[in-house]
């Protein structure tokens, strides 16, 4: 699908997922405005927007997608992928203030983000599609894994939340469990302890038989929700099937 035209956000764009949808996107000819802590993987220049801040800081995510429009006239579609995978401990063991940080990027520098795009849209003529990267994780428990669990369950019903307040004033909200891609937030995983985290095996073996989802097929999808046939009105939440079983 021809991304051409359309302005797209994303953020947690240094690597990873975020980084490579960015160079996919980029490829297809959209205009991007990308964010992360260090700096994002494409630089800045005449269709890249690349900033550097915490989406935990409000004011600095407004202040990004103020600069987005006055740059790129719009935006279209914002996709938040910003995220952390840790603390990995059973909850017992959890330290509070490393899992306040977390729900503080999670959840509520997602939260932040999903506010500054619904309100632009309100604001201009025409829809929008948000799309929020959730996980298999939301949807199901992973002993050891309750922080994550927790805040990507609440951004599967946050985004069921703007889906119902905003769908009849031109914005599709989805929150897409993408599948396992083989990223730095894997790698961090496979480096955990199994007394942490018992499904460590299963992820081990993803690792030796490449069974992993790459950015590009899930570029396509994510494209196809925002703009073409398969995002239907009221179907938020979304599981993308495994590539390497389509192959
Ligand atoms: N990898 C998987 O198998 C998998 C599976 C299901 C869902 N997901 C989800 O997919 C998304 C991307 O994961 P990934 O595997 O690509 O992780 P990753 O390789 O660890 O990359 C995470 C990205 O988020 C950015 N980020 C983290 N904290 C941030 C903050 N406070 N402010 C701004 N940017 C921040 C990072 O950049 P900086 O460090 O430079 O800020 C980086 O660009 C996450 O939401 C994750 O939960 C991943």
């Amino acid at each position: 699908m021809d991304a051409t035209d359309q302005t797209i956000v994303i953020t947690g764009a240094s690597r990873g997922l975020g980084a490579g949808l960015a160079e996919t996107l980029h490829a297809q000819g959209a205009r991007l405005a990308l964010c992360s802590r260090s700096a994002p993987v494409l630089e800045d220049g005449e269709r890249v927007l690349a900033a550097e801040f915490d989406v935990r800081d409000a004011s600095a995510v407004a202040r990004f997608a103020k600069d987005a429009v006055s740059r790129f006239g719009r935006i279209d579609l914002w996709i938040n992928n910003a995220g952390v995978l840790a603390p990995i401990a059973p909850l017992r063991d959890l330290d509070l203030e490393e899992a306040r940080t977390h729900v503080e990027i999670n959840l509520l520098g997602l939260l932040a983000c999903c506010q500054v795009f619904v309100r632009h849209v309100r604001g201009r003529e025409g829809g929008g599609a948000l799309i929020n990267i959730s996980s298999g994780a939301a949807r199901k428990p992973y002993s050891g894994w309750s922080v994550y669990c927790a805040a990507k369950a609440a951004v599967d019903r946050l985004t069921e939340c703007i889906d119902l307040e905003e769908r009849d004033h031109g914005l599709r909200a989805f929150s897409v469990a993408p599948g396992v891609i083989d990223t730095d937030m894997q790698a961090l995983i496979r480096s955990t302890d199994e007394a942490d985290f018992p499904d460590l095996p299963r992820f081990v073996a993803m690792k030796r038989d490449g069974r992993y989802n790459t950015p590009a097929f899930i570029a396509e999808r994510l494209l196809d929700l925002a703009f073409g046939e398969s995002g239907r009105p009221g179907d938020v939440l979304v599981s993308l099937p495994n590539e390497w079983e389509a192959r």
